[in-house]
């Protein structure tokens, strides 16, 4: 037997069980096969197909469960669509009564969630008991106070029906929980798919919110693999697609929901970088390194697992990894002596594989611990590459397992180079003792989270989510709570009372009385053809062609020109080389629009001119569409240094914050109804909060943009912020959609278009804002204010914490 004093020597740690007996025995009383929970009850799969949940960390089956097939995805979103009537007819106070029923029950049954997470996903009990439920459960009482506050906090907001709601297998029941609690909040019901090697959890969840009085239909749980998944994003009376996973499946949502009126929110994939700086405190740093990727064995989509060493302190840093990296324990997930636990699943495990022997290939130098990992379950060591290239494989391709690659830098701006080079953009780590470092380089990384002296840190408070190919919403927060609401329109668009309203359009054509000279006059009008507008100057087109721009009555106005692929690929350059227009200050952004505005003003009488011989609307209406735009750019003015971030109640000793970042490079393909104020209603929003833009007008009638060319001009607005291209709407449109150095395109228009701008937007996970209803311009209620705001920004949340 050893003695204690040998222990004393070695060390060594005996094993420290986590009993399995409560999670067993809930198994077995399901007699260790489960059906669907759809209505408030389990349900027998119409196919009858199932397959084996595994544990990873025994290679044991744990339980079948069903492969849902169309008619059982069917009687799931009919379930959550019967109960959607009574669950958002609900208070506030009610629907927060239930979401608190659903934290106490989680922490009731906080142990048995615990233990069962870590048989199916095989990662560690210390983290399911720590992390996971406790998190759980605070995503619950988090959102039964949005629950309890919506009607004050979301006034004017109206929850969306049926959410399909698709989770992957890395935190199991916690991604059920960020999806599930900001949407039963809202008003919404609820379809959800827990991953196929996953899915226990998620249907216990189910039995307990049933058991806490969850009404039926208003939580369902299908299992299934991606073909299940397919079925929700596809079914027709699916309001919203929810979904954390790999890039390349959002990707294909993304593709399958275009122009189907869905909202959309994808967490995608990350390559997230951990910037050490040489002043920064290297134990610590050790120690953040482990919770960056080996925490849950690196199958974190924020997991930090690109290390950006100051190469002063590269050797010394590795060094003590390497020791760090010899101490690490791995072994059985219920064992909670162990650092890290088994890998999902056997394809996995050979994914991981096959990328360290590519990194090993194309010349990185591959270092493991010395010790031998358990050979009875899906085990794979800590690993770290040193001497990679940021273009090879392992430095750019997320490998989703324990394995860190490490590079050096020299400078701030190296390090921060290096952190934006990968199409990604989750999370970001970042290590200085110099505060001034730590906040300077933070906004300038392209990241929904940038952690300082920490990592991975979560909370219900505080929004999670991606820029760029990381996908788009956010979870979490007020932030999230967007995710699961739509304005409410009221009885139908236009409907509402004037609200400040300014002026309403005339609806009838009246016989055009145009200001500018028409061909029927005597006296030979003088050749009006618009060109382009592009890095502040008129330019020709590329092909020079022009088109006539008629009106209605058929007399031709003016000529405008035909911009093509290359113009719109020239507009993008000059908005992309304005960048510095996101740092412009809030006060002088305003000042310019409100320049904008006022020389619109003065030539008030020539716009109102151009806008009734374009539509016809009639020369007081045209004219009141006029002063519409004006105060309309009055509004974004005054909100470019008003539309605030907030400082969330994290619980953290520290701040987070949550700021409001512009996206970058926007297309804007503007409606036809009001051609002048829907222009307006969009471009102004976005450059007042840092975009550039470059604007498709309206086809038919693209005058007043292409007017707008000598304002812009003589208001002092920076080349290359606004760039208009005039022609075939929805042709150009695409092409901005396809463009892989635009961040964002909005699109009015056709559904047909919409459909289109939408599929091609996969190819760069750009965000889109696709509208076919029309929309009332004249309606302030309507035509602006914080939703375009928010459709005009993303957050990034930075968290700070302090103390010594
Ligand atoms: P995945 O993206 O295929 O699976 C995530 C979820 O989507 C699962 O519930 C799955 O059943 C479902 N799904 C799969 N295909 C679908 C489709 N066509 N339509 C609708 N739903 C579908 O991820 P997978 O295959 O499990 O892992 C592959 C790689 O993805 C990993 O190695 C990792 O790199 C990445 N990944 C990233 C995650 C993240 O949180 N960022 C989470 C899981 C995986």
């Amino acid at each position: 037997m050893t003695t204690v004093s040998e222990i004393f020597e070695t060390m060594a740690y005996g094993p420290a069980p986590e009993s399995d007996k409560p999670a067993l025995e809930w198994l077995e009383r399901h007699g260790r096969a489960f059906g669907l929970f759809v209505g408030g009850r389990w349900t027998k799969s119409k196919n009858g197909d199932g397959f084996d949940v595994i544990n990873p960390a025994t290679t044991a089956s744990l339980a079948r469960v069903t492969q849902a097939g169309a008619a059982d995805v069917d009687a799931a979103v009919a379930a959550a669509r019967k109960a959607f009537p009574a669950w958002s007819a609900l208070s506030g106070h009610a629907r927060a009564r239930h979401l608190y029923a659903l934290a106490r029950a989680v922490q009731k049954h906080s142990r048995l969630l615990a233990v069962l997470e870590s048989l199916d996903n095989g990662k560690s009990i210390r983290e399911t008991r720590d992390l996971d439920i406790p998190l759980v459960a605070r995503h619950f009482y988090h959102h039964a106070g949005w629950a309890q506050l919506a009607q004050a906090e979301f006034a004017g907001y109206e929850p969306l029906g049926v959410v399909g709601q698709i989770v992957p297998w890395n935190f199991p029941l916690l991604m059920v929980a960020w999806k599930v609690a900001p949407a039963l909040a809202a008003g919404n019901t609820v379809v959800v798919k827990p991953a196929e090697f996953t899915p226990l959890t998620a249907l216990c969840l189910a039995e307990l919110a049933h058991e806490a009085g969850l009404p039926a239909g208003v939580l369902n749980v299908v299992t299934g693999d991606g073909r299940t998944g397919e079925l929700i994003v596809n079914h027709p009376d699916v309001d919203k697609i929810a979904f954390t996973g790999s890039t390349e499946v959002g990707r294909l949502i993304r593709k399958a929901t275009a122009g189907s009126g869905k909202k959309l929110s994808l967490e995608l994939g990350g390559k997230s970088p951990f910037i050490v700086f040489d002043d920064a405190d290297l134990d610590s740093v050790v120690e953040g390194v482990v919770d960056a990727i080996w925490f849950n064995q690196g199958q974190v989509c924020c997991a930090g697992s690109r290390l950006l060493v100051h190469e002063g302190i590269a050797e010394r840093l590795v060094a003590k990894l390497r020791a760090r990296m010899e101490k690490l324990r791995v072994g059985p997930s219920l064992d909670k002596a162990i650092d890290m636990g088994a890998i999902v699943a056997p394809v996995q495990l050979e994914r991981i594989r096959t990328l360290v022997s590519r990194g090993v290939e194309e010349g990185a130098t591959l270092w493991q611990p010395s010790w031998a990992c358990p050979s009875d379950g899906y085990f794979y060591p800590p690993t770290l590459f040193t001497n990679v290239a940021p273009a090879a494989t392992i430095a750019q391709v997320e490998i989703f397992g324990p394995v860190l690659v490490s590079m050096t830098f020299r400078t701030p701006a190296e390090a921060v180079e290096l952190a934006n080079n990968t199409p990604y953009g989750l999370a970001a780590s970042v290590w200085t003792e110099n505060i001034n470092l730590a906040l300077d380089v933070a906004p300038k990384i392209k990241a929904g989270v940038v952690w300082i002296n920490c990592t991975n840190l979560f909370d219900a408070a505080s929004g999670f989510g991606g820029y760029r190919e990381s996908g788009f919403g956010r979870e979490g927060g007020k932030e999230g709570m967007w995710e699961y609401v739509k304005p409410d329109r009221g009885l139908g668009l236009g409907t509402r009372g004037s609200g400040g309203a300014v002026g309403r359009p005339a609806h009838k054509a009246r016989a055009v009385r145009s200001r500018v000279p028409s061909p029927e006059s005597r006296v030979p009008p003088i050749d009006r053809t618009y060109k382009l507008f592009i890095g502040g100057a008129q330019v020709r087109p590329d092909q020079g062609y022009s088109r006539k721009i008629l009106a209605p009555a058929g007399a031709l106005i003016a000529e405008v020109a035909e911009g093509n692929r290359k113009d719109i690929r020239n507009a993008v350059e000059a908005a992309h080389a304005a960048a510095g227009w996101a740092h412009a200050s809030g006060h002088n952004r305003g000042q310019i629009l409100y320049y904008v505005a006022e020389n619109l003003a003065v030539r008030a009488a020539q716009f109102a001119g151009l806008l009734d011989a374009m539509t016809a609307q009639g020369e007081a209406a045209a004219r009141s569409e006029v002063e519409a735009a004006v105060a309309r750019l009055f509004s974004y003015a005054a909100w470019a240094d008003k539309y605030d971030g907030a400082v969330h109640q994290t619980p953290i000793r520290g701040v987070t914050l949550a700021m409001n970042e512009p996206i970058g490079v926007m297309g804007i393909a503007c409606p036809d109804e009001h051609p002048l104020l829907g222009l307006v209603s969009l471009v102004a929003p976005a450059v007042a909060v840092g975009n550039t833009v470059i604007v498709i007008p309206s086809e038919a009638r693209p005058l007043a943009a292409a007017e707008l060319y000598t304002v812009l001009e003589a208001s002092d607005v920076p080349a290359g912020v606004i760039n208009i291209v005039t022609g075939a709407k929805d042709a150009l449109a695409k092409v901005l959609a396809e463009h892989d150095d635009v961040e964002a395109v909005w699109y009015f228009g056709t559904q047909a278009a919409g459909a289109d701008v939408e599929r091609a937007s996969a190819g760069n996970m750009k965000r889109t804002w696709v509208e076919w209803e029309p929309r009332d311009w004249t309606d302030s209620h309507q035509g602006e204010g914080r939703e375009f705001l928010r459709q005009a920004t993303q957050v990034k949340n930075i968290w700070i914490p302090y103390g010594e």
